[in-house]
């Protein structure tokens, strides 16, 4: 029933690990895969290796997360053992990559290509570094050109634009994707960015000061902004923002996602929150008489 396919991926469940939650390991991500993940995807790894911010790093409220982890990475060619682990892996595997020019980004993509990952992710969207990220995913020409520069040199292995939700061009950027060749959108990585301060010691409390926001609070954002991408492009749409429960995930689709991507609820559930989260899908779509995802996708439309 849950079954599916995204931009020609065979998924047992529609559920994705979201990328940076449970970063690079492979052990981890087998954990995630073994708990009933329908595909994990690795954290962001950029061109050299990166610590990242200082801690905290990463704020836990009952409707909010709030990170600036600043994209930390070995670095795409000191990844050799996790490669072979992940080979181990029994769920399709998404490589999220990012970098700091468009020739960097086709560098990345080249090597982890060479790797076979089921996909890669383009992360055009970090708002935690001043250096990587939004500019790429905030500027239709650029994401395009990253995009289309990116297809030549990983041979058939689908392409997904991880967007940013912080420009008013989302639409615009998501058709430049499309035009560029991608096979899918991912909508969204964190938004913001946000700041807490603590009363006490009136300072904010992420060493960074300003961190991405996700969980619960966006969930309205992203079914709106997903409900949106629907009507204007045709890719298959990866929905990540604010998933918690199995209705978060049904509504997510409703309004457009094929697939969806599962990040924050990792803290507010645990690990095998994928299996719960199917478990109340499958419940949902009992009760109403669905069976499967697919006459699910964008009903929200009719
Ligand atoms: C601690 C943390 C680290 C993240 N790291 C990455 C990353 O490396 N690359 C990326 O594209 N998105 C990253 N994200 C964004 C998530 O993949 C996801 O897009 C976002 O958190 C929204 O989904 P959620 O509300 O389910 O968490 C990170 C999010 C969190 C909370």
């Amino acid at each position: 029933m849950l079954s599916t396919s995204f931009a020609g991926i065979e998924l047992e469940n529609p559920t994705v690990l979201a990328a940076g939650i449970l970063g690079t390991s492979a052990a981890i991500l087998k954990r995630v895969a073994d708990s009933g993940a329908g595909a994990v995807t690795i954290k962001s790894i950029g061109p050299k290796k990166r610590e990242g911010h200082s801690n905290p790093t990463v704020l836990f409220f009952d409707s909010y997360l709030m990170n600036a982890v600043g994209l930390p990475t070995p670095g795409y060619r000191n990844m050799e053992r996790e490669w072979e682990e992940l080979k181990e892996i029994n769920v399709p595997v998404i490589a999220s990559i990012y970098a700091s020019s468009i020739e960097e980004f086709v560098e990345v993509a080249q090597y982890v290509a060479s790797r076979k990952p089921d996909a890669i992710e383009l992360n055009i969207s970090c708002p935690n570094t001043k250096a990587h990220g939004m500019l790429f995913g905030k500027d239709p020409s650029i994401a395009h050109d990253v995009v289309s520069q990116v297809k030549e040199v990983t041979n058939n292995i689908p392409i997904f634009a991880k967007l940013t939700p912080n420009t008013d061009r989302v639409i615009e950027v998501a058709r430049a994707c499309e035009e560029a060749g991608a096979d899918a959108i991912v909508a969204f990585n964190t938004w913001g960015p946000g700041m807490y301060i603590d009363i006490n010691t009136r300072r904010p409390v992420l060493h960074y000061r300003t961190g991405g926001v996700s969980g619960p609070a966006v969930k309205p954002l992203v079914v709106k902004g997903i409900y949106e991408l629907y009507e204007h492009v045709s890719l298959p749409i990866l929905g990540v923002g604010g998933i918690t429960n199995g209705n978060d995930a049904i509504e997510m689709i409703m309004a457009g996602a094929s697939a969806i991507g599962i990040g924050s609820a990792v803290y507010y559930r645990g690990i095998d929150v994928f299996k719960r989260i199917c478990d109340e899908m499958q419940g949902w779509m009992l009760t109403h008489d669905y069976k499967s995802i697919k006459e699910l996708v964008g009903v929200a439309h009719e």
